[in-house]
């Protein structure tokens, strides 16, 4: 399979006599997601999208792209959180390091370049400089509409867009993931006739990837989107059909990390070898963090880039305290690979490497850290995949989507709201000066010097 959990670093923490014990309640977590009995069911749209989704939009798509392909050598694309995420791992994971970077001469995709998750002015800045006099488009992405990150580098990059073709053709040159009904976006739409399509109701910000949401971006940049899909279905077949956590690579996952968190090992620490996973790491940690973080529980997610960290974060994951665990993204077959050259001099002392490959270094490295890890206290779990395949991606996707919605029910939350991102866009707004947080600005300057 594209995608299986290796215990082989959690022997020495975990009994099999544990994995007995929790199973009811992975039983009882799973029941809930599956039969939409658990809070905030009205989000599980997710859970069936591989197998179930709009295919004539999914057309749309593949069309849209195929003339953002042949018209533009860049496309924007803005927004934030569960709004970007997705596509920006995406197209990390599938592509070379340097896709982005190619010179023009060179490239036979656009570049497709992520803005408004951020409110950096001199980031903006750079891109509108970055972009010249190339042609773009943009693709504006929120559920919501009113986001204030990528609304504002919209008002930004539509500007740019009417300035160079003008009205009309810059609203050919824009392409909308929203909400089918609700929103200021959706008005625009109508009101502009850019082209648009539907994030669907029951799909949270957070599950959106293989939605309008991700395909769009992903499918600029050249990746086959029916084989991602194709990917998330085997996943979605594979992993619903089977209860038992030890036919089900998935709840094992959420079963172990769970024996681990109720043993105190709070921060989980999601790490890869591949520095094109950087972004698959923020995705999860996006995933995780604002499924379970909730009612003052939850496993604290983060992530390392290894080997590189492991000359920054390593001493502190080999010795400092005692709550980590970690989850390692394994390669089977690395889409490249080198080989060490062989010198007669040796004066670097490499030598012994000569002739072998750097793909079998960097797993002798993963081997070598999970030993030392797993000895000094940080217990281990491993995904193992397959390859860098869309499939494979589709696959993983799909695979960490359904345990961590398990894990969520299992602590006994709602795994699929987020009400806690609300507080800083609140204060914000007031700060701001928006219309209708007048109070809230009155209150916040009342006690700004406690
Ligand atoms: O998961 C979430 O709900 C958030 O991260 C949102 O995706 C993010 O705040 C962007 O929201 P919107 O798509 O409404 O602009």
């Amino acid at each position: 399979t594209a995608v299986s959990f290796n215990n082989v670093g959690l022997k020495k923490y975990v009994k099999p006599s544990e994995l007995k014990e929790i199973e009811p309640m992975i039983d009882t977590a799973e029941s809930e997601l599956m039969n939409g009995t658990g809070v905030g069911s009205e989000m599980r749209q997710w859970l069936d999208l591989p197998k179930n989704y709009d295919r004539k939009e999914f057309e749309a798509i593949k069309q849209a792209a195929k003339k953002i392909r042949s018209d533009s050598k860049i496309l924007v694309v803005i927004g934030i959180g569960g709004s970007y995420l997705g596509a920006r791992m995406a197209i990390d994971f599938l592509h070379d390091s340097f896709f982005n970077y190619m010179p023009d001469s060179r490239r036979k995709d656009p570049q497709v370049i992520f803005a408004g998750n951020s409110l950096s002015a001199s980031y903006v800045h750079s891109l509108i400089d970055m972009i010249g006099d190339r042609d773009f488009s943009v693709n504006v992405v929120s559920k919501s509409g009113t986001t204030t990150e990528p609304t504002i580098a919209f008002r930004i990059f539509r500007k740019l867009l009417v300035k160079k073709y003008g009205a009309k053709e810059a609203a050919d040159r824009i392409y909308v993931s929203t909400d089918a009904k609700h929103g200021a976006l959706r008005q625009e739409v109508k009101a502009k006739g850019y082209h648009s399509y539907v994030i669907p109701d029951g799909i949270g910000g957070r599950y959106s990837v293989l939605c309008p949401v991700g395909l769009l971006p992903i499918a600029v940049s050249g990746v086959d989107i029916d084989k991602l899909m194709g990917g998330a279905a085997q996943a979605e077949s594979d992993l619903t059909s089977h209860k038992k956590i030890a036919d089900n690579d998935a709840l094992k996952y959420a079963a172990y990390r769970n024996i681990l968190y109720r043993k105190g090992y709070t921060n989980e620490i999601f790490e890869s070898y591949e520095p094109n996973m950087r972004y698959l790491a923020e995705w999860w940690k996006q995933l995780a963090g604002e499924t379970e973080g909730k009612d003052n529980k939850g496993i604290y997610p983060t992530s390392a880039c290894l080997s590189t960290d492991l000359h920054s974060l390593g001493q502190y994951i080999q010795q400092g305290m005692r709550n980590l665990m970690e989850t390692v993204v394994k390669v089977e077959n690395a889409p490249y690979n080198e080989t060490v050259p062989s010198e007669k001099s040796n004066l670097d002392e490499l030598g012994y490497l000569q002739g072998h490959t750097m793909n079998f270094a960097n797993k002798k490295a993963l081997q070598a850290v999970v030993i030392a890890h797993t000895n000094g206290g940080v217990p281990d779990m491993i995904v193992d995949i397959k390859d860098q395949t869309p499939f494979t991606l589709g696959y993983l996707i799909y695979y960490f989507e359904f345990a961590i919605a398990v894990s969520g029910y299992l602590n006994g939350i709602n795994p699929f709201n987020q009400p806690g991102v609300e507080d800083y866009k609140n204060n914000m707004f007031a700060l701001l000066g928006k219309p209708g947080y007048e109070n809230l600005r009155k209150e916040i300057e009342a006690h700004k010097n406690d």
